[in-house]
């Protein structure tokens, strides 16, 4: 079975990135995925700002924009999966070619620019509630005159199918939507945001997602703000338009958001920055690089309460899954504990100096 995936990937891997992004969640639309080999080890398990998660490792926001294979990625052995970005109205993103892939760096840089196919889209498919944890990570459209305004609306409306929301305020791609990140501006939407939230009957869990370029005295300042507001959690990091350390000429040139394998160190560091910052008392989800068991285990130890991958995913395959979830069993083993908790920061002393 694992060899008929490996050609797939071979062949996707061959293929335009965009395309073969479509073609990737096609086939995951028609089942031609593995399933997981059983139930997860219970050792995996937590509960976090009131949901129960079997496993740590999530599916990033982006591969599965419009909600279309929530159900596969779970299946596949998934934890939960964040779908999205959304914004109220569908929207073309930026002209194509717009994704771009470099093996040799491991790594993706995209300039799409929040394409999906909007709000209602979304929320019809997302009727059909999946067998798991589905969060929705939500955004503010291109051209609109209240940004505020669009993610109070995500809220709204997708609250009676959403696990759990991510305000998504770091994207690079949307001009000014990382302005957000500001403490002013950060207080006036998480003000109008905890407001509708409390006016639902049963208000899912509120993230936020926060880029890789803050520097360290504006994301002390961003989690001053998120926790005067009383977020549930922090998702670290979002892609970052720094470019150091690439050597692949021709792509570092491309402009847009980069993830995968360069972005590992700055998230890392920011990862655990933030989860001393906190104290540990906020669970944060880490994402950007993780493309191993060793690399998964590092954002656990750097503060990660949950982890995501996207970049790892597209390179490594549906293995990488697996490989994670046995990495972290053998690090519980070695630490002799019994749950991922006493791993949680348990280097991010080592990472970070706090002035
Ligand atoms: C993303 N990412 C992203 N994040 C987000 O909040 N909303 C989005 O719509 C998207 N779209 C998107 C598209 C593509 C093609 C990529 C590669 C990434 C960012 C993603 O969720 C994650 O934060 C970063 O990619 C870092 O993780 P990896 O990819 O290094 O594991």
């Amino acid at each position: 079975m694992n060899s008929l995936f490996n050609l797939g990937q071979a062949f996707l891997h061959s293929l335009e990135p965009e395309r073969a992004h479509d073609l990737a969640i096609k086939g995951l639309e028609f089942g031609l995925y593995p399933h997981a080999s059983g139930p997860d080890d219970p050792r995996l398990a937590q509960t976090l700002f009131g949901l129960d998660f079997s496993n740590p490792l999530g599916m990033a926001a982006g591969f599965d924009k419009n909600a279309r294979v929530p159900q596969s990625l779970l299946d596949m052995g998934f934890g939960f999966v964040e779908v999205g970005t959304l914004t109220p109205r569908p929207q073309a993103g930026n002209e194509k070619p717009r994704l771009f892939r470099s093996a040799t760096e491991r790594a993706i840089i995209n300039r799409l620019g929040f394409n999906n196919e909007g709000l209602s889209a979304a929320l019809r498919r997302l009727q059909h509630r999946p067998n798991g944890i589905a969060g929705v990570n939500i955004g503010a459209g291109r051209d609109s005159e209240d940004r505020i305004a669009d993610y109070v609306e995500g809220i709204e409306r997708l609250a009676p199918v959403a696990s759990y929301f991510t305000v998504n305020i770091s994207s690079p791609n949307t001009p000014g939507l990382r302005d957000l990140q500001s403490p002013q501006e950060l207080n006036s939407l998480l003000k109008r945001v905890q407001a509708s939230r409390a006016a639902l009957p049963s208000p899912p869990p509120l993230l936020i997602k926060l880029a890789p370029d803050l520097s360290e005295a504006d994301v002390a300042l961003a989690v001053g703000v998120i926790m005067a507001h009383d977020v549930d959690g922090i998702v670290l990091s979002n892609t970052t338009l720094a470019r150091d350390g690439l050597h692949d000429v021709d792509f570092a040139m491309e402009k847009g958001g980069l993830s995968g394998r360069p972005l590992f160190a700055r998230s890392t560091r920011m990862l655990a920055r933030v989860y001393r910052l906190t104290e540990g008392k906020l669970p944060l989800i880490g994402v950007g690089g993780i493309d191993s068991g060793e690399t998964a285990l590092a954002k656990i130890e750097a503060g990660a309460s949950l982890i995501q991958v996207y970049t790892g995913f597209v390179f490594e395959g549906p293995p990488l899954i697996g490989q994670i979830k046995q990495k972290l069993i053998e690090a519980m083993e070695r630490a002799r504990v019994d749950s991922l908790t006493p791993l949680i920061g348990s280097r991010a002393l080592d990472l970070v100096a706090l002035r």
